[in-house]
């Protein structure tokens, strides 16, 4: 698919104004993730899955919320492009999946790939933000300066990280 860069410019644009007007006032992180997830996924016609790994350990990532086919339910820091992106705490972008040592393919559709670290109001790492899409090459620093602005937003709720046992 040839992307129109001005199309997604416009569409973000729109999308970004669509997730403010609806979050706000609202104060539940959950919920939040939750519209980012299903406004992001509704607005892209190339964006196959569409979600968050929240972090629920000092290396493991547990699925949700998410839009999207199933996903695998756990992640460790070492696996995939979302374990090179919780382990930097930096957006990734993969242009060719199959080409990304240790990839996980949930999904043999999936094609590139763009993944963002989510922080709390204290600036801890507290999950990862993660598109598919089943075309190579979707993404570039435009999805990257829009998906970072609009995830800086949940730096606004006061989420607790979540805490863990290291028996966990
Ligand atoms: N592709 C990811 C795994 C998650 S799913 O694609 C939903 C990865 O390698 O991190």
């Amino acid at each position: 698919m040839d992307i129109d860069h001005q199309q997604k410019t416009a569409t973000y644009e729109q999308v970004t104004r669509e997730i403010k007007a609806t979050l706000e006032g609202e104060t539940d992180l959950l919920a939040a993730m939750t519209t980012i997830a299903c406004l992001l996924h509704q607005a892209f016609d190339n964006y196959f899955w569409t979600g968050f790994y929240r972090r629920v350990g000092p290396d493991r990532l547990l699925i949700g919320p998410y839009q999207g086919k199933l996903g695998c339910l756990h992640i460790s820091f070492d696996q995939g492009v979302c374990g090179a992106c919780a382990r930097s705490q930096q957006t990734v972008i993969v242009p060719d999946v199959h080409q990304f040592p240790g990839h996980i393919a949930c999904d043999p559709d999936s094609r590139s790939e763009i993944v963002v670290p989510v922080f709390n109001r204290a600036g801890e790492f507290i999950a990862v933000f993660d598109v598919d899409s089943d075309y190579y090459d979707a993404f570039d620093e435009t999805d990257q300066r829009y998906l970072e602005q609009i995830i800086s937003l949940l730096t606004c709720f006061d989420s607790a990280a979540v805490v863990w046992t290291d028996t966990q």
